[in-house]
């Protein structure tokens, strides 16, 4: 089989490896279309603390069961399936509560572990959900994005009435843009970015206020049109976001954050607690397959709306720099295998 693999930070190789055998509990996935993240780039530049290397990148992808290992029932034998990465021990404190996403011995598919840019990728058995007919082979790879909006959301309990800011109109901002509006009817999702051609894909997304902050801060047009948003999502993950965020925001707003930065980013308690403001953090996703699934099924989601690319796996290094450098013309690449 083939398989990317990132040997070392900057090198990327296309190795042939002996087939995968599933281990006990565990499946082989016959890999047909994977979806590329801004992680896997981190991971070939070395930017990913918690990458080990050699590693087969890939968390986001779609394929059917084509081999089971022992104690896995045979009949899952041609499952269409997608894979949740995140892989939990199951007994530590946040597994006990329902976070395996913040596991004390978490690993991620195509991070700790090697993952689904590959023909073959094993997983544990439950890790790989059954898709329905109704979403298509070349959209299933889509599901592992909008979970993180799924569980985000889930967090911050978004009501019609709600007026949302989202930051960032990237993948993130968009699936968080399509659930506020095709799960949870917010009535207004305003967005922000430095990006005219995302803010646009931001209202094809469903956004009903597409405002660019390159020149200035959201906060004027915010403050001319009198609004204070009760819901803000970061899905920009610039440190200093947090504080423009809690500034703008209603008293009681709910404020959901998912950046990774190690800079520190300063924030006043006064601006928190003299408005009782809620903040919320939310990492990849505790369970939210079969939701998101569901809601894809419904038609709340349009994954398509976020896929501008799909190249064959092969041309990996080229996607990714397309991926990288023109974000403009590029959201969501998708790789086929
Ligand atoms: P992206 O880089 O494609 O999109 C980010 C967007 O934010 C870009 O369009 C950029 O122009 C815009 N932006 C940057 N600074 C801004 C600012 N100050 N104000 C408004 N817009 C600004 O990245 P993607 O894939 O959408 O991911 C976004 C962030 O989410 C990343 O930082 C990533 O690490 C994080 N992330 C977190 C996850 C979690 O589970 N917590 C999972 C996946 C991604
Ligand atoms: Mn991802
Ligand atoms: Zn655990």
């Amino acid at each position: 089989m083939k398989s990317i693999v990132i040997q070392q930070p900057g090198k990327l190789t296309i190795e042939t490896r002996p087939l995968l055998q599933p281990a006990p509990g565990e499946v082989r996935i016959k890999v047909s279309y994977a979806g590329i993240c801004g992680s896997d780039v981190h991971i070939f530049h070395g930017h990913n603390p918690f990458a080990k290397y050699p590693r087969v990148i890939g968390h986001e992808f779609f394929g059917h069961i084509d081999s089971v290992g022992q104690g896995v029932d045979p009949a899952r034998i041609g499952e269409r399936v997608v894979i949740d990465p995140v892989v939990s021990c199951g007994h530590c404190y946040p597994c006990s509560v329902g976070r395996p996403n913040v596991c004390s011995e978490l690993q991620v598919i195509g991070v700790h572990r090697d993952g689904g840019f590959s023909d073959y990728a094993v997983a544990p058995a439950q890790n790989a959900y059954q898709v329905p007919p109704s979403i298509p082979d070349s959209l299933a790879s889509m599901v592992e994005p909008f979970t993180i909006a799924a569980n985000i959301t889930a967090f911050l309990k978004p009501t019609p009435q709600d007026t949302a800011l989202v930051y960032g109109a990237g993948p993130m901002g968009l699936t968080v843009i399509q659930v506020l509006k095709g799960v949870y009817g917010v009535q207004k999702v305003i967005v922000t970015d430095r990006i005219d051609e995302r803010l646009q894909m931001a209202r094809e997304n469903g956004a009903d206020w597409a405002i660019n902050n390159q020149h200035q801060s959201v906060a004027e047009p915010l403050a001319v049109e009198n609004i204070r948003p009760t819901l803000v999502i970061d899905a920009a993950c610039h440190p200093a976001i947090l504080q423009e965020a809690i500034n703008v925001a209603s008293p009681a707003a709910r404020i959901g954050m998912m950046g990774f930065s190690g800079e520190a980013s300063s924030i006043t308690q006064q601006s928190i607690t003299s408005k009782e403001i809620s903040l919320f953090s939310s990492r990849l996703n505790s369970h939210r397959f079969p939701q998101v699934i569901e809601w894809m099924s419904q038609g709340k989601l349009n994954p398509e709306k976020l896929v501008t690319h799909c190249m064959p796996g092969e041309e990996i290094e080229a996607a990714m720099t397309l991926f990288e450098k023109d974000q403009r013309a590029c959201c969501k690449v998708l790789l086929k295998f």
